[in-house]
Order: C-alpha cells, then structure tokens, then sequence
C-alpha cells in the first residue's frame, strides 16, 4: 500500500492533539487535489473554495503563500508524481464543548499520497453508477462547503463493494438526485445538460464548474435544477466530475446503458485537460 508523508502546520508528523476540533465536532474543511508530475491541479480553485468555506465557517482562512509554500515542501520532500495532495483545515484546538475559542488558530494538514493515474482516475468507459439507499439530509448553511462531516458519504459507500462500480447517488429526503458520494453529476438530453443545484446539500464541486466552463465554450447549454432518478433514465448521457477523475462518462445506471457515442468527446476532453493537468508550478 502507498505511504502517505504528511506535514501539520508545515512540520512533518502525523499525530494532531485530541482537543482538535475537526477530529472532535467535523470543525473544519478539506481539499482533494490531483498531483501530477509533482505539481498540483486545480491549486486556485481549490484555495479559492478553502477560502470562501472558512469564510462561511466564520474561521481565518489559511495563508496562501505559507499554504503554498508547504505544499511545495512536502510534494518535493515525498519526491512526488502522481498522486493525492488531501489539505485539511480545522478549526484548531479549544477547550470542551461546542463554542468556538475566541482565538481560533486554524490546523492545516497536508498530506500527499502517491498513486497510479488509474487508481487515482477510475476513468473506466464503461463504469456504472447505483443508487444508494442512505440519503442526504439538507442544510442550506452547509450546502456547497467540503466540510469535514462525511457522515452521510461514510455510509453511503459502505452500501458497495464492486470495484467496476464508479460511484453511488444519493438523494435529498425529497427524492431529488443530488450528487454521487464523492462526485457531481450531470445529465445530458437534447435541450443540454442539466445538474442539480447545490443551495440545500452536497459540495460545489471545482470540477463541477470548469464542466460549465467547457460547456459554455463549446456553446452546449447547462442548467441548474431538480433532477428526478427518471430523468437520468431519459437522459441520452450521464457524467459525473471531481478532482481526481475529471470527467467520466457513464457506462450504466444499475442495468440501464448509454450509448458511449452519447456524451461529446470534446467536453471530456476539454475537462481533463483543465482539471488533470498543473497550471503553473507552485
Ligand atoms: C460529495 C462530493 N461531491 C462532489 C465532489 C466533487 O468535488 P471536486 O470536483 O472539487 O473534487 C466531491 C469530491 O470529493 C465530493 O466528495
């Protein structure tokens, strides 16, 4: 299994104090971020939607240039290529109970994991996504932030072992599909593409916009709005985005197939190519 090297606060270790209160009370957010040939993906976005969590978390954000610079420590001091860089930011320690300390020094923990671009990808042609039983609940103060209360997301991917199976739908209490445990999705008909808006529940996903950005360019229509499980039956195409697979076309929804023609190959492309490949060196 592959090692991950870790730096808290920008020191190597792995050990953070039990009074943190991400470990405690899910007080915090993280990044997933795609690592190839050394160098972060999507390195802006990802620091953008820190910032605009701990904003909404009412938490001083991190320093970026300090983030940065860790970053870059870490990914040389691992001798990293291709892999994982997971950043968490808690809202440090504080005596018990709920009331955040009136001086909040945040935790940042960086961690890189090295991994093969398929296991990191899964970018399998044919991949069939399933509906899971475990719903999500909603909470418009949460909605959109990757906040560290998985909860939900735990047991939903619990509901599955089959490894050919890229990832599992989840829905609000209303019926609504929202997301995949650990994806946005869209759906593709002849009006263009359709996904659900994030105002109640799931995470706004940095993928999920450089998809918008691509449609826009190549002039295919997106809208934000409910989607029910019998309009991604209808849809001729279903796609489903994060960091690390960048976009992927699905093969199945349980035994119900797309034609793999469905989905066009330019907006794939157009979002691994933004999403899977560095911007510009840290
Ligand atoms: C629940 C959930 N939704 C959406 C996403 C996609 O977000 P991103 O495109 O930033 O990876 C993730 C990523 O892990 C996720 O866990």
């Amino acid at each position: 299994m592959s090692r991950a090297l870790t730096f808290i606060d920008g020191h190597p270790g792995d050990q953070v104090p039990v009074s943190d209160r991400g470990l405690q009370y899910g007080d915090g957010l993280f990044e997933t971020i795609a690592i190839r040939r050394g160098q972060p993906c999507l390195w802006q976005r990802h620091l953008a939607r820190l910032t605009s969590g701990c904003a909404r978390l009412q938490m001083p954000p991190p320093e970026r240039s300090a983030l940065a610079a860790d970053a870059g420590r870490l990914l040389a001091a691992a001798a990293a290529n291709d892999g994982v860089l997971k950043l968490t930011v808690t809202r440090g320690s504080g005596p018990r109970g709920y009331a955040p300390p009136p001086s909040v020094k945040p935790r940042c923990i960086l961690s890189f994991t090295p991994e093969g671009r398929d296991s990191a990808g899964g970018t399998r042609a044919d991949g069939r996504l399933i509906f899971c039983a475990t719903p999500l609940s909603e909470n418009p103060r949460l909605a959109g932030l990757k906040h560290l209360n998985r909860l939900e997301q735990v047991l939903a991917r619990a509901e599955w072992s089959d490894p050919t199976i890229l990832d599992g739908l989840m829905c609000n209490p209303r019926g609504q599909v929202i997301c995949g445990t650990m994806s946005n999705l869209f759906a593709l008909d002849h009006s263009g593409l359709t996904t659900p808006a994030l105002t109640t529940c799931g995470v706004s996903g940095t993928v999920r916009a450089v998809l918008m950005e691509c449609a826009a360019a190549l002039g295919i229509a997106v809208t934000e709005r409910p989607l029910r499980p019998a309009a991604l039956y209808a849809a001729s195409g279903l796609i489903i985005t994060n960091a690390l697979r960048g976009a992927v076309a699905v093969g199945y929804l349980g035994e119900h197939r797309y034609s793999p023609e469905a989905v066009p190959a330019a907006l794939i492309a157009c979002v691994r190519r933004r999403a899977l490949e560095p911007e510009m060196p840290l």
